[in-house]
């Protein structure tokens, strides 16, 4: 059986980007595989400094993906600090990854481009990252095309750990959803709160349909014929479109005779709906915060045994325990 895991920090409420790629491959990859998705509080850490929102985030987040149709029958659900394991092999991790490895991940970069202090909770993310995925022996990763650099780092570190004590980890592999690698924001860039374009999955819809409003468009004229494919108002709608409303809505941008308006309000009708059910559950949740706390409470319960297990073998292998 495969291993499955992901995790998604809680440093907001989740947005269509993180929906299609990320959530909806969690919830998909939950039947006929052993899954383990995680809300990543010690990354969201490195950016959230208020106690109030740090917490508040977590319990949305996990709101959020029950109510999205993460199921704790299926799989396991917990929040990162809860596994104390990952931060100790995070340490093991440590001591073999070379400077420039962490140099070049792109979290880092970027604010060192923009002349930013960067402190060594950014600079040793993916470091953390790599022990979250090996320390539940993961075999796949569903991830946004944002993280698959990070995995690379994963393998990497795995990989030379094997090498120096011994074939202790299982080496990763992303799993990227092609159609929503890169979902665009409101300015056609990729959806990110930090670009601040971002659409949340329960956000009111009348906010929500604002903002699809808004969405920037090129200055067209209304007759002209455009190509689907490369228009990012058309990819947000085909995320939500049903097949043939998609192919309906790929005809009319061939033929032209269309204004954007038009789109868009299909696009804040289909969105609107989409989530409909999702957010009636939420509801239902959210008015039971007893029930939350316990599915996160066994979730950390499975997900330690399985990390226990695989930093006792490192701990073994590297001589902080003997061999057993
Ligand atoms: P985070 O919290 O930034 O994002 C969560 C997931 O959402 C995906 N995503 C997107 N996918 C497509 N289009 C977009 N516009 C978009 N925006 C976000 C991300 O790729 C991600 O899959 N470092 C991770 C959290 C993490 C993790 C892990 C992930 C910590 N440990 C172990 C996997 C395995 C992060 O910051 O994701």
């Amino acid at each position: 059986m495969m291993r499955v895991l992901s995790g998604i920090q809680p440093t907001g409420r989740f947005h269509w980007g993180n929906y299609f790629g990320a959530i909806r491959q969690y919830i998909d990859l939950q039947d006929g595989n052993e899954a383990y998705y995680f809300i990543a509080n010690l990354h969201a850490l490195t950016t959230i400094r208020d106690h109030a929102a740090l917490w508040q985030n977590t319990i949305d987040a996990a709101l959020d993906l029950l109510a999205l149709g993460l199921d704790p029958e299926r799989a396991t659900l917990f929040v990162q600090s809860d596994v104390p394991e990952v931060s100790e092999l995070t340490w093991l991790l440590m001591t073999g990854t070379p400077l420039g490895l962490l140099e070049r991940c792109h979290a880092f970069k970027e604010k060192k481009a923009k002349g930013l202090t960067a402190d060594a909770g950014l600079f040793t993310y993916p470091v953390l990252m790599a022990a979250d995925i090996l320390a539940y022996g993961s075999h796949l990763v569903p991830v946004g095309e944002d993280q698959v650099q990070h995995i690379e780092v994963c393998r990497d570190l795995a990989g030379s750990f094997n090498h120096a004590f011994g074939e202790v980890f299982v080496l990763p592999k992303a799993k990227v959803l092609e159609h929503a690698a890169r979902v665009p924001g409101t300015d056609g860039e990729k959806m990110s709160k930090s670009y601040n374009n971002t659409i949340e999955i329960f956000e009111d819809p009348k906010s929500a349909r604002k903002k699809v409003m808004r969405i920037v468009t090129d200055s067209r004229p209304m007759g002209e014929p455009k190509v689907p494919e490369t228009d990012h108002l058309f990819q947000l709608y085909s995320l939500f479109a049903a097949a043939a409303d998609r192919e309906a809505m790929a005809d009319l941008y061939r033929a032209g005779g269309f204004g954007y308006g038009q789109v868009k309000k299909a696009l804040a009708d289909a969105a609107e709906g989409y989530f409909a059910e999702a957010r009636v559950k939420r509801l239902e949740l959210a008015a039971h915060p007893e029930k939350v706390r316990e599915v996160l409470g066994d979730g950390a319960q499975r997900a330690r045994a399985r990390a226990q297990q695989t930093l006792q073998r490192a701990q073994e292998a590297c001589g902080i325990k003997a061999k057993s």
